[in-house]
């Protein structure tokens, strides 16, 4: 896709690129005609562009946030991409449905560090099988920098390697928690290999991420992140 037609879809969303994201699209390969994506992006911004660069690529993208499926489904439909986009309600930790020698591409930006070790374990091995030799993932997962561990609302836990973070109002009220497995370089590089997989360079930057659904707020903080491509031998 040259520059001109991602600005198109882009525009024509009314959404903002993000760094990870465009890096995720650059790699994607003019051959590459079978995509997986779980973790559908945002309104399928990444689907759409990856789905208009191809009239013949299929892209297969899953969620289990029923409605940011449903929002994502009727902008795919809206551009008449229903057909080359398929999006489903799944989740990564259910049985593993696609056969093996499948994929060219795996398009796994910001999804894996929801799961826990054991989860993540059996997930990129499904991926590994799934992939067609020589086929590749893109993965971006959070770094452990974001993690601040002298923060009393921090807990980790070892069995399953997620963190427990707060979320804290401008007043230091805290608002929530989430969970995440946060990563270091090698530990996602370790987990890609004991799949089978080989892992080329790795990349950590600081990414600012958007706050809202249709990303046009973007959050005030940077997150750290880890990039990678790994490849089906
Ligand atoms: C940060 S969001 C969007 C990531 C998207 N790939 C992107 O680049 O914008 C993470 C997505 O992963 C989904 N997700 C989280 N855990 C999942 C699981 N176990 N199986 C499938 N999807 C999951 C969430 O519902 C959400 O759609």
């Amino acid at each position: 896709m040259d520059t001109s037609d991602a600005d198109r879809t882009l525009a024509e969303l009314g959404a903002k690129p993000s760094p990870s994201e465009e890096h995720g699209l650059s790699l994607v390969r003019d051959e590459d005609r079978l995509i997986f994506s779980p973790g559908i992006s945002t309104a399928g911004f990444a689907e759409i562009r990856m789905a208009r660069q191809r009239l013949d690529r299929k892209v297969i993208a899953t969620t289990i946030d029923e409605k940011g499926l449903a929002f994502a489904r009727e902008i795919i439909t809206s551009l008449g991409l229903q057909h080359q986009v398929e999006t489903k309600s799944e989740d990564l930790r259910g049985e593993w449905k696609y056969p093996a020698n499948y994929f060219d591409f795996i398009y796994a930006r910001l999804v894996l560090h929801y799961l826990p070790v054991q989860d993540l374990e059996v997930v990129l091995k499904n991926f590994a099988k799934s992939l067609k030799p020589g086929g590749r993932i893109f993965v971006v997962v959070r770094s452990v920098k974001n993690v601040n561990p002298n923060d009393p609302h921090v807990r980790f836990d070892p069995h399953t390697k997620l963190t427990t973070y707060p979320h804290y109002d401008t007043n230091g009220g805290l608002i929530s928690t989430n969970v995440r497995y946060f990563h270091t370089p090698e530990s996602i590089k370790t987990h890609l290999e004991t799949a089978g997989l080989n892992v080329g360079d790795i990349q950590e930057y600081q990414e600012q991420l958007y706050r809202d659904f249709m990303r046009k707020d973007m959050s005030p903080h940077t997150d750290h992140v880890i990039e990678l491509v790994a490849t089906k031998p």
